[in-house]
């Protein structure tokens, strides 16, 4: 927690949309209005048919449903492409720069028509219809964003696997939303290395069948490719036309479909629609990144996650925006790349993770000071909470004092940004996401769902609904309700912890539920258990978090194996390896604790709590242990502890 307040600089508020007075006024009538407010702003898209009702929303746990504008149509890609060839088909619409320095691409906004027109009838040539699902597991190359545009234009649904997710991980997800098409590249490239996605499909594949692959050539690597099943992208595209009409969609058709990890159980398939979605992601994006026509905006996420469907392709193209696209990672080919790259496309608007912005900060200021970054206006922050050291660091740092700092608060099933301050209206605290987007109406409860009123901390919840909330989890309403809905009756539980201060600025204080945030990657602890469990030699696994200097959190496992096996270092690297197999590497265990037995009360039950504090190193005041069923094994926990700070 820090108690330095950043007032909005004069200059930033001059040229922002909003002030704080206009931030104040468009607030209270958002939520006192919510129909005129977003019946209006609805308008900011292209409809096709314009909606006459606006908000048609029930939290009521026996009937929740979430509707908006739901009898306009629309087409999300023209919204993105189309609309804006007339004034500015010859502006950029894509930068893409690559994992190589050397290598970029500039793609105005009528090439990108032309690109994802082909996409979208190659799609068609593959058989995919209105309504299918189509898996996309590509690395960070634009045709990940001409399939996404191309399914929305043809009224496919995207499910986007993230490139680092493990062949078994990809079959799950393909199997959980009966997709028979997947997009994919014959491999990526991260930090000069390669990443085989063609070979991972072809293993997802055995499990979960699908009709037809299309293969984008990246790197021209040795693939297999099989016959009646897979299709080379640039073959097909040479034998289609460049224009395919857009499909007429409800406002609440499905736009996609994107898998994320909850503290129980599977990942959940969480449904975006079409209408609600696009209008609350391109609104955020003009509001929260004060975006200016002109601008050069640069999200450095990867499409496998929400930050990158909102605020890479979707948000920022609808607005008509110069969206920057990155292949590669932070630190190669040295520390200094997204400066680098900031000078290099002139970048305005910079949006990145804390996990990267730690991991920057230990490599030393000289990587930051030789760039300029003089095109920079503002720094954007997502995926976890930021600790006010590393926030000063990109203050001073980074934004030289002049660049205002948006810590963004959202999650996967929000679809666009909720807390966040507004450039021109909100002085800054670092680590706090300060107040709510228009329409957004947070609440603290505490465990029995008591509001907190005032300076307060507890349990953060939506009393209200906004248009990019998700609809449901893709064919299981019943665990959506469940989820979202079950822990406090009429609202919205986000499964964070949260503060708020004496003015009103809120304070996420990380995940209260089985959830970890590693990197700013949300993982399900019952996952991660899953995976060890599945190793012939492991009997029992808990998984905690625990704090990480750069990744915010660790996952640390305790291990308990069969009967018999040795504890040895090199079985510590086997479970490593197996996890990163079943799961991918961003779940791979940071500290593994061989332990005879774990803390369970007389019933049976993991005491996690307890787990917890032992990976946290502070286990002096562990709470009430006497309901354990063998007391000792905390002791021997204890002493063998991984984590000794
Ligand atoms: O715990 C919160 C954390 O990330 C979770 C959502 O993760 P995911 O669905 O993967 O989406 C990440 C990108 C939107 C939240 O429940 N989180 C996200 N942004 C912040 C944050 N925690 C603190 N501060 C943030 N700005």
């Amino acid at each position: 927690m820090s108690d330095s307040v950043f007032p909005v600089p004069a200059e930033v508020a001059a040229r922002a949309h909003v002030d704080n007075a206009k931030y104040l006024e468009m607030y209270e009538r958002s939520v006192e209005d919510p129909d005129g407010f977003w019946g209006e702003h609805g308008k900011r898209v292209d409809w096709i048919k314009p909606y006459s009702k606006v908000k048609n929303t029930s939290y009521d746990y026996h009937n929740v449903s979430i509707k908006w504008f739901e009898d306009g149509t629309l087409n999300v890609a023209a919204n993105c492409v189309d609309r804006h060839l007339e004034k500015r088909g010859d502006q950029p619409a894509i930068i893409w720069e690559g994992d190589d320095p050397g290598e970029h691409k500039v793609i105005t906004y009528n090439e990108l028509s032309r690109e994802v027109n082909r996409f979208a009838n190659v799609l068609h040539g593959q058989g995919v219809k209105k309504g299918d699902r189509v898996t996309i597991y590509m690395p960070m190359i634009p045709e990940a964003a001409y399939a996404m545009l191309a399914c929305a234009r043809i009224g496919a649904v995207h499910s986007i696997v993230f490139g680092g997710f493990s062949p078994d991980s990809l079959a799950q997800r393909i199997d959980g939303c009966k997709s028979d098409c997947i997009v994919t590249a014959d491999e990526g490239l991260r930090g000069g290395r390669k990443v085989p996605l063609k070979a991972n499909v072809d293993r997802a594949a055995e499990k979960a069948p699908v009709k037809s692959v299309i293969v984008v050539r990246r790197t021209g690597g040795d693939i297999s490719m099989q016959d009646g099943r897979d299709v080379w992208y640039h073959e097909e595209a040479a034998r289609v036309s460049d224009q395919c009409e857009p499909v007429e969609m409800n406002a609440e058709d499905p736009l996609f479909i994107l898998y994320t990890s909850g503290s129980t159980g599977q990942p959940k398939g969480v449904l975006h629609t079409t209408g609600g979605y696009l209008v609350y992601a391109s609104m955020t994006h003009e509001y929260v990144f004060d975006y200016h026509e002109g601008d050069v905006y640069w999200c450095t996420a990867d499409v496998g996650w929400v930050t990158g469907h909102s605020y890479i392709v979707y948000g920022p193209l609808a607005n008509g925006a110069t969206t920057l696209m990155f292949e590669g990672v932070p630190t190669y080919p040295g520390p200094g790349r997204f400066w680098e790259v900031c000078d290099k496309h002139n970048v305005n608007i910079f949006y990145t993770a804390p996990t990267a912005i730690r991991a920057l900060m230990g490599a030393g200021d000289d990587h930051v000071t030789k760039t300029s970054r003089k095109s920079l206006r503002l720094l954007g922050s997502v995926g976890e909470p930021i600790n006010p050291e590393a926030w000063t660091w990109y203050h001073n740092v980074v934004g030289e004092g002049r660049c205002p700092i948006v810590d963004t608060w959202w999650q996967t099933e929000t679809g666009g940004i909720l807390i966040t301050p507004l450039p021109g209206a909100t002085a800054l605290k670092p680590g706090s996401a300060t107040r709510p987007f228009f329409g957004v109406q947070p609440a603290i409860v505490d465990a029995e769902g008591k509001f907190q009123e005032g300076a307060t901390e507890g349990n953060l919840v939506i009393k209200d609904s906004w248009p990019g909330q998700m609809r449901t989890v893709y064919g299981d309403h019943e665990r959506f309700v469940q989820t979202y809905f079950a822990t406090y009756k009429g609202l919205y539980f986000t499964g964070d912890g949260c503060r708020r201060d004496d003015d009103g600025y809120y304070w996420i204080t990380g995940r209260v539920d089985d959830v970890i945030n590693v990197s700013g990657h949300r993982m399900g602890t019952a996952e991660v258990e899953s995976a060890l469990v599945a190793h012939p030699k492991v009997s029992e696994a808990a998984v905690v978090g625990y704090p990480h200097d750069i990744k915010g959190q660790g996952i640390y496992a305790y291990v308990t194996l069969m009967e018999g096996e040795e504890p040895t270092d090199e079985l510590k690297k086997e479970l490593v390896r197996h996890v990163r197999a079943e799961i991918g590497p961003i779940a791979s265990p940071d500290l593994i604790q061989f332990s005879p037995g774990l803390p369970k009360t007389r019933s049976g039950k993991i005491m996690r709590r307890i787990l917890r504090k032992i990976a946290e190193d502070s286990f002096d005041n562990l709470g009430d242990t006497s309901t354990l069923a063998d007391p000792a094994v905390v002791d021997d926990l204890i002493d063998n502890r991984q984590n000794r700070g």
